[in-house]
């Protein structure tokens, strides 16, 4: 690195040396934001002529000032960089709320956890075996939904108030993975075994496995939507993260940190997790408008086929959650047992897949845990377990005087 005072010798070569013939041409920063590669075979460049003729220059889309009737949250070929005028005001408003929510890991204080954790009768067997199975899957978790939307999702997505959320979406899940991380050094675990467990512990292995393949078809470099399949591809993609990973596969693991904290037990990582809950709930919400937004635009692709896979998909979920809660929870603990999971899975299926417009998988499945609404719903001002010494203020912090 330079310091001020080193001596800067300018290069024998010149900063800027033209390009030779044979390079291949410069991507067009509309292009580079959408994530399009010019030299991938997927991509075919027209022949002739390679820039529309002076009377066509006017329609040309991607060439004009952006109206909002240009835009499209995928497949859109207005200028992907100007963010405004908005369209979809509901992305915006989530990105603004989503900032004032902003909070950190290291503000909630873990002592009692770590005295609680260290006392020999602090926790009884079966509340250990929970935390650390819940934080098996959560340390790794929280990485695939950000490999997901940096990797995948945001370079499809041609709506700019959509692509501001989803950064600040990948920013929540970065604190969040730090958070699991946080809790697993603060307790003092093994972190092998916890950030192993995603290839050492079945149940939570299956929930991953189920996961691999919706993120491996949109982090494929040549994926790209604009035809059938492949947006109806994405769509589905984007099913299987907002209402199965964030929207159903968080749940037992939640529902589990926060009925140890209502009973007093661990409840700095019980607030960790109450804030986690706020965000993912915004991230969930966050994808079914875009879902349903995308289903609006493409009418097309919500064929009676294409339901009758994600039903099953959705079938299949409940059944690797319940899995899950069985392996986390052999016995009854904290007034909980694995089957009120099986009613309460059935009923957040049921939630999500009418969200989307699907009809309910379960016919009158019920909550078995109204108390978790209420922690969905914490307020910023709230602090539910009372934790923190001070709330976290956002904007206008900074004094200088
Ligand atoms: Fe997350
Ligand atoms: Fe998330």
């Amino acid at each position: 690195m330079l310091n001020f005072e080193d001596d800067y010798t300018p290069s024998a070569q010149p900063a800027y040396r033209p390009m030779p013939p044979s390079m291949p041409p410069v991507p067009q920063l509309r292009e580079v934001a959408l994530g399009i590669d010019r030299q991938s075979p997927a991509i075919v460049q027209p022949a002739q002529p390679t820039r529309p003729a002076p009377a066509a220059a006017a329609d040309d889309i991607a060439h004009r000032r952006v109206r909002v009737e240009d835009k499209l949250i995928i497949n859109a070929k207005a200028d992907v960089n100007q963010l405004v005028p908005f369209k979809y005001k509901w992305a915006w408003e989530k990105y603004i709320a989503a900032c004032a929510n902003h909070w950190m890991p290291q503000e909630v204080n873990m002592n009692r956890d770590i005295a609680t954790w260290k006392d020999p009768n602090g926790l009884s067997d079966d509340e250990r075996h929970i935390i650390k199975r819940n934080l098996g899957f959560f340390v790794t978790a929280d990485s695939l939904a950000a490999n997901n939307i940096v990797l995948g999702t945001y370079r499809q997505i041609t709506a700019p108030e959509c692509r501001q959320y989803l950064l600040r979406q990948a920013f929540e899940e970065a604190i969040h993975t730090h958070a699991y991380q946080y809790i697993v050094e603060s307790l003092g675990l093994d972190e092998g075994e916890i950030f192993n467990a995603y290839h050492e512990v079945s149940s939570i292995q299956a929930k991953d496995e189920f996961l691999l393949p919706y993120i491996d078809v949109l982090s494929n470099p040549t994926f790209k939507t604009g035809t059938h399949e492949t947006d109806q591809a994405f769509l589905k993609s984007l099913i299987a993260f907002a209402c199965i990973m964030e929207g159903l596969f968080f749940y037992v693991g939640f529902v589990q940190i926060l009925a140890l904290g209502r009973q007093n037990k661990m409840t700095g990582a019980a607030e960790q997790y109450q804030y986690i809950l706020r965000d993912e709930s915004m991230h969930c919400n966050f994808g079914i408008d875009m879902i349903n937004q995308i289903k609006l635009e493409n009418p097309t692709l919500w064929t009676n086929e294409f339901k009758a896979e994600l039903k099953g998909m959705f079938e299949k979920a409940v059944a690797l959650e319940y899995q899950y809660a069985e392996d986390t929870m052999p016995r009854g603990v904290l007034g909980l047992n694995a089957p009120m999971f099986k009613e309460y899975l059935r009923f957040i299926a049921n939630r999500r897949a009418t969200q989307i417009g699907l009809d309910e998988l379960y016919p009158g499945a019920n909550n078995p845990f109204p108390w978790m609404a209420e922690m969905i719903d914490l307020k910023k001002e709230k602090n539910f377990f009372e934790t923190r010494v001070t709330e976290y203020q956002t904007g206008g912090a900074l004094a200088w005087d």
